[in-house]
């Protein structure tokens, strides 16, 4: 029970702050660890020697050793919908939209449809060390409540909420402003701030909503202050030229968000490859976010994310797999991804830093770092338990690897879900491997 004071030994790494910042200093690392933990919450984390010498002897310990243990992954963009069209073959964004998404995104019409696949995915994002996320539903309300009820049940921090979209798209998954209002209002005072989840305003992105359905989602994300919002930006050339088409007066994609009061803190956008300066610069100055999506990126051809001129203007940067465009539920999979992009684009992605992305720079984007992202006394017992050698290759190589930073590397490009031993949600193990392949 999570009640009692217990602890979990193992090699422990988690971040205090940006290593784009501050270096070295950001990542705390103990060799041998020890995370004490009490009523679902962080009570404190060091050197297991100095910690088990004053943990009262009641206190059961769970040891890891040989095993790394890391805040839960943070996955900002994701479709739950999309589950079942992952790896979909052969299209750009626009045409895979509407070859594969809409018809997937109809079926949750069905309540019982909605369930089902909620529940398996939430357990998805456990079995791949994923103890966060802000999810997409679709239009229908019903599976805002199916993938909330799933993740209430495993004790999950999540963010979701009902898609906006009031044109161009087809007629069954087409709400109107008025009736996307009063749905999302619903939904916020069933929902935003129950147990561990919150609620986030979802028009889909600014060619799907009407001017008067853009208007009233601003109107709400101003009404409701603590509630999120998210959409998509400048994923792929052919949408940015539509959004031009669409909404003329705008001076950039984004500007289109900004127009009907979009950006702000609890604000974050998907992609954000085709932007400029400018509107990096307003996304920094009113606190907006970013989810990186590398899988998807270069799965549906979108282009190379420019992480070093987010990083310039001081840009929240968070990491999203964008599951079903992105390719993997895996968030070691998607630094791999993450790190092949940022090299076609000129640049370098240090394993601090990818972790960091993965973790604490996940819930600053989230602008939940107060509750998770690292293991600060206090913060909710969200972690995962890698397993370095969970592959022949990755135990061969390993036994090679001589500093940490070597040994992250090798599980960012070499890791996916067979590394993840355990996954720990409030306190408490809510997945293990070995319990699934005994
Ligand atoms: N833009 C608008 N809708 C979507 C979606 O479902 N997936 C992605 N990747 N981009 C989008
Ligand atoms: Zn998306």
């Amino acid at each position: 029970d999570s009640g009692r004071l217990h602890a979990v030994r193992g090699e422990i790494v988690h971040f205090l702050a940006d290593p784009a910042e501050r270096g070295a200093a950001a990542l705390e690392h103990f060799a041998d660890g020890l995370l004490i933990l009490r009523d679902g919450h962080v009570a404190e984390c060091g050197p297991a020697a100095e910690l088990l010498a004053r943990l009262p002897p009641e206190a059961a310990v769970a040891d890891r050793r040989g095993m790394l243990i890391m805040p839960g992954f943070i996955d900002t963009h994701v479709h739950y919908p999309q589950t079942d069209i992952i790896a979909s073959h052969g299209e750009e964004l626009l045409d895979w939209l509407t070859r594969y998404t809409f018809p997937a995104e109809r079926r949750f019409e069905d309540p019982a449809h909605a369930a089902e696949v909620a529940g398996f995915f939430c357990d998805e994002l456990l079995r791949n060390g994923t103890t966060t996320a802000m999810a997409f539903a679709t239009v229908h309300a019903a599976s805002v409540d199916a993938l909330f009820e799933a993740a209430r049940l495993r004790r999950m921090r999540l963010i979701t909420g009902k898609v906006l979209m009031d044109r161009n798209c087809p007629d069954f998954l087409r709400d109107d402003a008025g009736l996307g209002v009063e749905a999302s209002r619903r939904l916020i005072e069933r929902w935003h701030g129950r147990d561990r989840l919150l609620y986030a305003l979802t028009p889909r992105f600014a060619p799907t909503s009407t001017p008067a359905q853009m208007q009233a989602a601003g109107r709400l994300f101003a009404e409701h202050p603590g509630v999120y919002l998210q959409s998509h930006v400048a994923e792929n050339r052919a949408e940015v030229d539509w959004v031009a088409q669409l909404y003329p007066a705008a001076r950039s994609y984004l500007d289109v968000y900004e127009h009907y009061r979009q950006l702000g803190p609890r604000s974050i956008y998907a992609h954000c490859i085709w932007l400029d300066d400018a509107d990096r610069a307003r996304m920094a100055a009113t606190g907006t976010a970013v989810s990186f999506c590398p899988t998807s990126n270069l799965f549906l051809g979108s282009g190379l994310f420019d992480l070093a001129a987010a990083q310039a203007h001081g840009l929240r940067v968070g990491l999203g797999t964008d599951v079903g465009g992105g390719t993997s539920f895996s968030m070691l999979a998607t630094l791999n991804e993450a790190y092949k992009v940022l090299r076609l684009n000129g640049q370098d992605l240090s394993p601090e830093q990818a972790f960091y992305l993965a973790t604490l720079g996940g819930a600053r984007s989230l602008y939940l770092d107060g509750r998770i992202g690292n293991f600060s006394a206090g913060r909710e017992a969200d972690f995962v338990v890698l397993d370095p050698s969970a592959t022949a290759l990755l135990a061969r190589r390993n036994a090679t690897a001589a500093t940490l930073v070597e040994r992250l590397f090798l599980l960012m490009m070499l890791g996916d879900d067979r590394c993840v031993a355990e996954t720990w949600v409030l306190g408490q193990a809510a997945w293990r491997r070995d319990a699934a392949n005994p």
